[in-house]
């Protein structure tokens, strides 16, 4: 392998084109509908210090060795891993990293998938004027009058799906990079507008107070386990999608700035969307800890109350799509290119193949909101389990062999080139932390979790 070696999927354009590309991946439902609904379940400030915690110590030492990875490796994750496991004259099975990558990031979007499509039927709700005056106990029907309906839900599953594979299949210059350059100013105002209406309600300081003021009591062996795979969730690591965003970055870009921009951007939207949300929660008596709904049945009552809130609802939904889309193209990436290098299909094909395999997955989420809820495996339901799965384990422990192969295995004078800072003391914290901190902390929340500690 050689310094100039190119990925064959394409490059970036500029260290901007990553950026965007990256923090589309970064955010998305993840920081506005799963952060403030699992911090309602968690019991709030406790939880917020905790992930917090896990992204600075954990996330961001991770996310520049999976970048780094994908920058040295340039092909598909599986690829990537074998490859410089054999440049550093380790296992090749290194690449099983890559392979529980690709299968964590079909069941992740399997359910994302099911979830943006309900963020685009909001969007028609919104327009068609659903929420205009209505209180919390309307959004409340509504919501659960829409989920309750397969045939509605899969048919904004299967749209979304569509426009995945739609923007996948035309390729990294042409898709990928286009669907992000608009997004995430707009997101950003409109969630500071949002907070502008929170502060409206009467109950900001709860809110705040809520988010922010942490009582330990609240949290258990379990909400740090959730803390923690939701670190690496909102940060898109642990599964590839980063490397192989990696693999198309030029090599003249500071991989460590732009992981701190990426990272910092996504933590700041998901503290907004919880500013934003718990003032409209407490101040009309809503249940903080209510689950995967909390964002539709919050959401709406500050669009159906707010002058202007007609426009800003549409503007919101749409924007949390197009949000949800540039995350989904990234949890499809690494299969479809694996599948193109492999198996000789074109990236159409591949398409194809893997959106088909995506949809059929994402039913057992649709159902688990009605004619399967009761279906349960270890007391969760079809839903509840993919999350569990590729959030709370595969997640962290890709994110885990990453640290340790990019610590350990990796030769220290290849992971200097790639970060530029040799030598320098910038470096010898990265490799500090994601030698010993980073992997230490994942595996001490496992023990902890499994009972062991
Ligand atoms: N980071 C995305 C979000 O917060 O919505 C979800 C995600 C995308 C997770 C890509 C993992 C991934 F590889």
């Amino acid at each position: 392998m050689t310094d100039t070696k190119k990925s064959i999927h394409g490059e970036w354009s500029s260290r901007l084109a990553f950026i965007l590309a990256a923090t589309g991946s970064a955010v998305g439902l993840g920081n506005i509908w799963k952060f403030p609904y699992i911090t309602g379940e968690n019991g709030g400030g406790a939880f917020v210090l905790v992930y917090l915690l896990c992204i600075a110590f954990i996330g961001i030492p991770i996310m520049i060795a999976e970048t780094m990875l994908g920058r040295r490796g340039r092909q598909s994750p599986i690829n990537t891993m074998e490859t410089l496991a054999a440049e550093a004259e380790a296992d090749t099975n290194w690449h099983y990293v890559g392979w529980m990558g690709v299968i964590a990031g079909f069941l992740i979007l399997s359910y994302y998938s099911v979830i943006a499509g309900w963020a685009s039927a909001y969007v028609l709700k919104a327009f068609t004027g659903s929420f205009s005056g209505t209180g919390a106990t309307e959004i409340k029907a509504l919501f659960d009058g829409f989920v309750a309906n397969p045939a509605q839900l899969i048919f904004w599953h299967t749209l979304f799906m569509l426009a995945t594979m739609l923007i996948v299949a035309r390729g990294v210059r042409s898709g990928l990079e286009k669907a992000v350059q608009f997004l995430m100013p707009g997101l950003f105002v409109l969630m500071i507008l949002l907070v502008g209406y929170a502060m409206t309600t009467g109950a900001y300081e709860q809110g705040l107070e809520f988010l922010f003021s942490p009582d330990f009591s609240k949290i258990t062996g379990d909400s740090v386990l959730t803390a923690m795979g939701h670190a690496f969730f909102t940060l898109s690591l642990g599964m590839g999608a980063i490397m192989v965003y990696g693999s198309y970055l030029p090599k003249d870009v500071s991989i460590t700035k732009t992981v701190f921009l990426i990272a910092g951007s996504d933590t700041i939207v998901a503290l907004l969307a919880g500013i934003a949300i718990f003032p409209i929660v407490f101040a009309n008596g809503l249940e903080a800890g209510s689950g995967p709904g909390l964002i539709f049945q919050t959401l709406p009552i500050a669009f159906g109350n707010m002058s202007g809130g007609w426009l800003f609802g549409i503007l919101f939904f749409v924007m949390l799509v197009f949000a949800a889309l540039t995350s989904s193209i990234s949890l499809i990436e690494p299969a479809v290119t694996w599948l193109v290098e492999n198996r000789d299909l074109d990236r159409q094909q591949a398409c194809i193949w893997a959106g088909l395999v995506t949809w059929l997955l994402g039913l057992g989420t649709v159902f688990s909101f009605n004619l399967w809820s009761d279906f349960t495996i270890f007391g969760r339901n079809i839903f509840q389990l993919m999350d569990y799965l590729t959030a709370n384990l595969l997640l962290p422990i890709g994110g885990f062999l990453v640290a340790v192969f990019a610590g350990w295995i990796m030769k220290q004078q290849h992971s200097e080139q790639e970060l530029q800072i040799p030598g320098t003391q910038g470096y010898q914290v990265w490799k500090f932390l994601v030698c010993y901190v980073s992997p230490a902390a994942v595996f001490l929340v496992f023990l902890n979790v499994v009972g062991v500690i």
